[in-house]
């Protein structure tokens, strides 16, 4: 059997700490089910930036290119942003995405019943919430030309962002949608500002015509503000959401909350021949290294790791089942530990949450 090769881009602050659990896990799971994985690591974002001038070096890149699939952790951190915009370690993960072509963003939300008690929601509102965003990654605002700063003859200055999508960007982020949310509870919710914006009126027209080939789906339509609401009123509501680049950057964030902790969203973005995955949260420069972050969004990003880039969907459940049995067990990190009744919990560290993972394998 081939050997699987993993990129191992820790970055910054607690994406280090992460990172390393993930890796140590998904090592353990591989082995247990006869799997072959071999992991390279390199640096990106500011960590990168430190050692080469660049926050995705050449040979960084490279490495990605030739991987079977890329595990990243955080980038960014104060340290890094008086830096000029070119090299701040953000453009590291939008460069990924752009270079990899990893044009659909997948952000699951589903709450795990032990952890209901730590959303700031009430758990009757979330209690039950498995959701998805499907975010597009690689056109809208955040690529669109023209884009920039210019000095007006007054000596006041103009700032310019664009927001563009084509018929073809459109589709196939859509028809990501689609196809994910025929494999689930056939609800898509396409999420725009069709009432304003032209480039979603062009967006809400594609979902439209679309859906002819999905009569088995239910499309709905939702202006971003409305969504914005829904999602803290109704979050059950939703099954697939499928939305422009800037819209599920804000909208993911918010659902990522209802399940309690930024701390234990993985997410996977696809579209080129090999995929990314990382926690949704950032860098925590407030508590790295001090083994204090949760490894969990991490580690859940490799168990989507193996189930969609190498179709290991017994390791992929394995990682996924022990990270449900630690939980239940009443394993915590500092930022889900809420009180339990009938649950003794066992504050612990990053290291030591992934070693209990790890022994539930
Ligand atoms: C995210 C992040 C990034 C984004 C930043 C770090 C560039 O917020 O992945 O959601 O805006 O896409
Ligand atoms: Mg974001």
């Amino acid at each position: 059997m081939s050997e699987k090769l993993v990129a191992v881009l820790p970055g910054d602050g607690i994406g280090q700490e992460v990172t390393e659990e993930a890796v140590a896990v998904l090592e353990v799971a591989a082995k247990k089910a006869g799997k072959a994985i071999r992991f390279e690591r390199a640096p990106v974002g500011g960590a990168a930036y430190d050692l080469t001038g660049s926050p995705l070096p050449p040979e960084t890149l490279a490495l990605a290119r030739r991987a079977d699939a890329v595990l990243l952790g955080a980038v960014g951190g104060p340290k890094w942003e008086p830096l000029d915009f070119s090299v701040r370690p953000e453009r590291a993960i939008l460069g990924l995405r752009k270079e990899l072509g990893l044009y659909a963003n997948l952000r699951p939300a589903k709450v795990f019943p032990a952890l209901a008690d730590a959303s700031t929601l009430k758990r009757e509102v979330i209690d039950g919430v498995d959701m998805i965003v499907v975010r597009e990654l690689v056109g809208g605002i955040y690529f669109g030309q023209p884009r920039g700063i210019e000095q007006m003859p007054d000596g006041t200055e103009r700032g310019v962002n664009t927001e563009v999508y084509t018929t073809p960007e459109i589709e196939r982020i859509l028809k990501v949608g689609f196809d994910l949310a025929r494999s689930r509870r056939k609800r898509l919710c396409s999420v725009d500002k069709a009432n304003v914006l032209e480039s979603s009126e062009l967006w809400r027209n594609t979902a439209i015509r679309m859906s002819r080939d999905y009569p088995d789906v239910q499309l709905t339509h939702m202006y971003v503000d409305n969504a914005a609401m829904q999602l803290i009123r109704n979050p059950k509501e939703f099954d697939v959401l499928v939305t422009s680049n800037i819209f599920g950057d804000i909208l993911s964030d918010e659902a990522s909350m209802l399940t309690g902790s930024l701390g234990m969203l993985p997410s996977a973005s696809l579209g080129g021949r090999v995929a990314l995955y990382e926690p949704i949260h950032g860098t925590a420069p407030d508590i790295a290294g001090q083994d204090k972050a949760n490894p969990l969004a991490t580690i859940l990003s490799a168990a989507m790791l193996a189930r969609l880039s190498f179709g290991w969907e017994d390791v992929a459940s394995s990682i996924e089942g022990a990270v449900q049995r630690v939980l239940d067990e009443g394993y915590r990190t500092a930022d889900i530990y809420r009180p339990v009744p009938g649950v003794t919990l066992k504050q612990v560290g990053c290291k030591a949450m992934g070693r209990a993972v790890r022994e539930a394998i």
